[in-house]
């Protein structure tokens, strides 16, 4: 009986699918067409061409999407010149060229003509993605008249080239949108540079904003994938210089975007869920932002103990205007190059090589063979391997100033940077570490300590004896004590936020989105929903749940129960009406509901929250990523703190957490913090002075920045000092 009841399910989900796919087109001959309204669906179903309004917008485009993923526009046709009116039809006419007319008949985009030969054209939409105007339904390459994979828009999908053809002369380049409502050509593009050794670069204008490096033989280096679920493929001979990505799992959706913000973002789904991952490809740090450090500098984030660091030879130079915003560095002593052959090289492991744009290669050369060519040129700076795959082949050398220059804890290549034979002495006695500090950086950072050291001891009276590492003392807890907490039901804590629905949703936290909750009898929560990839495991959850129900505190926000079903984990807690602290004071007129005297409650109100936190409670908890947007703010404005999950993923590994683990907030994290992933109740303390400048002063840290190249808020503060005293 099931059986059969299964079979007749079987049946009619098949019936209906073929329907479908029956009876939608996958091509357009000639003199026929597609008006607003119709679509052309790909032969596996899976992408359509049609036309749509982006959010938000009324205005009407040509566009191809996924079909399971409607939301996301993959190309556009018409991006700058889009249709007021539902009036759109797109043909193709018997020369072979695709015409979208409006209301009136007018062109107003076309695909472009081919040199080839045209003979009963006939534009197909490929599942891939790619609409192919070919000549009758052969399917050899040499036949395709157009295709939109030659015309990128803003993102690239599996089998899409980008770069150039060299024989054509054709680029293929992503362009950003304007604006997530407006597809027409923003301002960030990115493409292959042909200069010295090709690399992908991010250009905002003309101007170099993210250099992703030269290919390695792997990869961009510093952007791999994160889930090696692609295959990524560069070719670079005669004919062309091209990149492009396959996925190796038929049932992945993947596709790589340039936001008009001029990030890149990967997207990876799957054909069972429609829930989106997404992996930042770009943006994540400073030392992403080309020639952040200047010149001859190595920009780190996770190694060393500040931010830019000369190569060695090499010390610092600052503008003349400021004393924080280096220039980059410059050589301590003019080589003369009398003796050149005795220079040697020092090797720096795990770079981001060098802008290459007017770097010198051989694709053949081995190491030594390079080694000895830069050696021989007494303006040649630098060499590395072109290709890091099978223990390295290739050479690329340097001849002037090395710009853009990363290390990273893991990934990169071997850089070996050219040390004058007089300097190489210092080398060897300093056992290779005679990186220049960046003198202005500490100076700054120090000035800005001693203002929150005042502000703080004011308050706090917590000294700051270092104190131990805390993780122990959780696991032990974790252990002995189980806590009783109320169990919601997921169905429950679904109806209550409308099955998640988006416009519930009030923020997100570290681990997961965060939504409004009103229960049946009008008692409203806020409920936290962990991602199934966020890698937070039970134990993890447990460890959360324990101390934060342990904490109770005015200042803290409190935890009204958890629900653990299937997949599913929630944390429900009390529900504030004024939401956080950062909707407030960025805003312009929000902030005037803030006057000064709630502003200072406000900044005591989170210093005893946090006097709790390190001392007062019995667990002592360092937060870890204190921020405005976890200071969330009850209807009289009583500041609460939230958002404990980053403070507990540190406890459950501690060595982990000292490597690379780094979390946390850029701008709210001190520095020696950032760089080597030291910490203690000082690093929160850092954070709250931070906080207690953006309260004060209504701007915010990481988009501070004046004439001056300051570029966040403590270093704008510690010079008002200095010109004051
Ligand atoms: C569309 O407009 C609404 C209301 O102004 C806004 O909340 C939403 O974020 C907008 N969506 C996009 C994609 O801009
Ligand atoms: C159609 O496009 C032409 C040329 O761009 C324009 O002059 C005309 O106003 C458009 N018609 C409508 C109805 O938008
Ligand atoms: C546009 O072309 C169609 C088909 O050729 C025709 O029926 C229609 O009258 C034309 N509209 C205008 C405004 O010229
Ligand atoms: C192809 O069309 C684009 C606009 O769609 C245009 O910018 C480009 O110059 C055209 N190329 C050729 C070879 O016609
Ligand atoms: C370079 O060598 C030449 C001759 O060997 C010598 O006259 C000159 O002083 C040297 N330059 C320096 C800067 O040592
Ligand atoms: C060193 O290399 C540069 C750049 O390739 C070149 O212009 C210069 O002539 C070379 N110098 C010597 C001495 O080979």
């Amino acid at each position: 009986m099931t059986h059969s009841i299964i079979m007749l399910c079987i049946w009619f989900f098949l019936s209906s699918y073929m329907f479908q796919t029956s009876t939608s087109l996958d091509s357009l001959a000639v003199s026929q067409s597609i008006r607003d309204g119709e679509t052309l669906v790909s032969a596996g179903g899976i992408t359509k061409v049609g036309f749509f309004s982006p959010e938000n917008s009324t205005r009407r485009y040509l566009g191809i999407w996924y079909t399971n993923y409607p939301s996301t526009v993959v190309w556009v046709a018409n991006r700058n010149a889009p249709l007021e009116k539902n009036s759109g039809v797109l043909k193709l006419n018997k020369k072979g060229i695709l015409e979208l007319l409006n209301a009136t008949n007018s062109t107003i985009w076309s695909s472009n003509i081919s040199s080839k030969a045209v003979n009963n054209p006939i534009a197909y939409l490929l599942d891939s993605g790619n609409f192919v105007l070919k000549n009758g339904q052969q399917s050899n390459q040499e036949n395709i008249l157009w295709q939109s994979f030659d015309y990128p828009c803003d993102t690239l999908m599996p089998g899409m080239k980008l770069g150039w053809n060299l024989e054509t002369g054709l680029e293929r380049s992503l362009s950003s949108w304007k604006s997530v409502d407006d597809p027409a050509e923003g301002e960030y593009t990115l493409k292959l540079d042909l200069e010295g050794y090709p690399q992908a670069v991010i250009h905002k204008g003309p101007e170099i904003k993210i250099r992703k490096g030269p290919w390695n033989g792997q990869s961009w280096p510093g952007f791999p994938d994160p889930t090696l679920k692609i295959s990524q493929i560069f070719v670079f001979n005669e004919k062309e210089v091209s990149y492009k990505f396959k996925l190796l799992d038929k049932s992945m959706f993947s596709i790589y975007t340039l936001t008009p913000s001029g990030t890149g973002e990967s997207f990876y789904w799957t054909t069972e869920t429609s829930n989106q991952q997404v992996f930042l490809t770009g943006g994540k740090d400073q030392c992403e932002n080309y020639a952040f450090c200047g010149v001859n500098s190595i920009c780190s984030i996770d190694n060393d103990d500040s931010t830019c660091n000369c190569i060695t030879g090499y010390s610092p130079q600052f503008s003349e205007y400021s004393s924080i915003s280096p220039n980059g560095c410059f050589p301590t002593i003019k080589s003369n190059c009398n003796d050149s052959h005795s220079d040697d090289f020092l090797k720096y492991k795990h770079m981001k090589l060098p802008d290459t744009s007017s770097s010198w290669f051989s694709k053949t050369m081995n190491l030594e063979d390079c080694k000895k060519l830069c050696l021989e040129n007494c303006s040649c700076v630098a060499y590395a391997n072109l290709d890091m795959r099978g223990g390295g082949s290739g050479c690329l050398l340097w001849f002037s100033n090395l710009v853009d220059m990363r290390k990273f804890s893991q990934w990169g290549q071997d850089l070996y940077v050219r040390v004058p034979a007089s300097k190489l002495g210092h080398v060897a006695a300093a056992n290779g570490n005679l990186k220049k500090k960046i003198v202005g950086i500490t100076v700054g950072v120090t000035i800005f300590g001693l203002i929150i050291t005042c502000v703080c001891i004011l308050i706090l009276k917590n000294s700051g004896a270092a104190r131990k590492i805390y993780g122990k003392h959780y696991k032990n807890i974790q252990r002995k004590e189980d806590i009783d907490l109320p169990n919601f039901n997921l169905s429950v804590l679904a109806k209550a936020t409308e099955n998640f629905s988006t416009k519930n949703k009030l923020g997100e936290g570290g681990f997961g989105q965060v939504y409004k909750g009103t229960l049946r009898d009008g008692k409203e929560l806020a409920v936290k929903r962990l991602s199934k990839k966020s890698g937070q495991g039970l134990d993890e959850l447990k460890t959360e749940v324990v101390f934060i129900a342990k904490l109770q505190h005015r200042n803290l926000v409190k935890l009204l129960g958890c629900c653990i079903e299937g997949e599913e984990k929630l944390l429900i807690y009390e529900y504030m009406a004024n939401q956080s602290l950062d909707y407030f004071i960025f805003d312009k007129t929000k902030r005037m509901l803030l006057d000064w005297s709630k502003r200072s409650k406000i900044i005591s109100g989170i210093a005893r929250g946090l006097l709790y936190l390190h001392q007062d409670s019995r667990l002592r908890i360092i937060h870890r990523d204190l921020k405005t947007s976890n200071i969330l703010l009850d209807t009289n404005f009583e500041p609460k703190i939230s958002d404990f999950g980053v403070a507990r993923s540190f406890l459950g590994d501690q060595d982990e957490a000292n490597t690379n683990t780094i979390v946390g907030t850029y701008g709210y994290m001190p520095p020696e913090y950032a760089a080597r992933g030291h910490f203690s109740v000082k690093s929160d303390v850092f954070s709250y002075g931070v906080i207690v400048l953006e309260i004060i002063s209504g701007k915010k840290n990481r988009e501070f920045s004046n004439s001056d190249n300051f570029n966040n808020l403590p270093g704008h503060v510690s010079i008002l000092i200095l010109l004051c005293c």
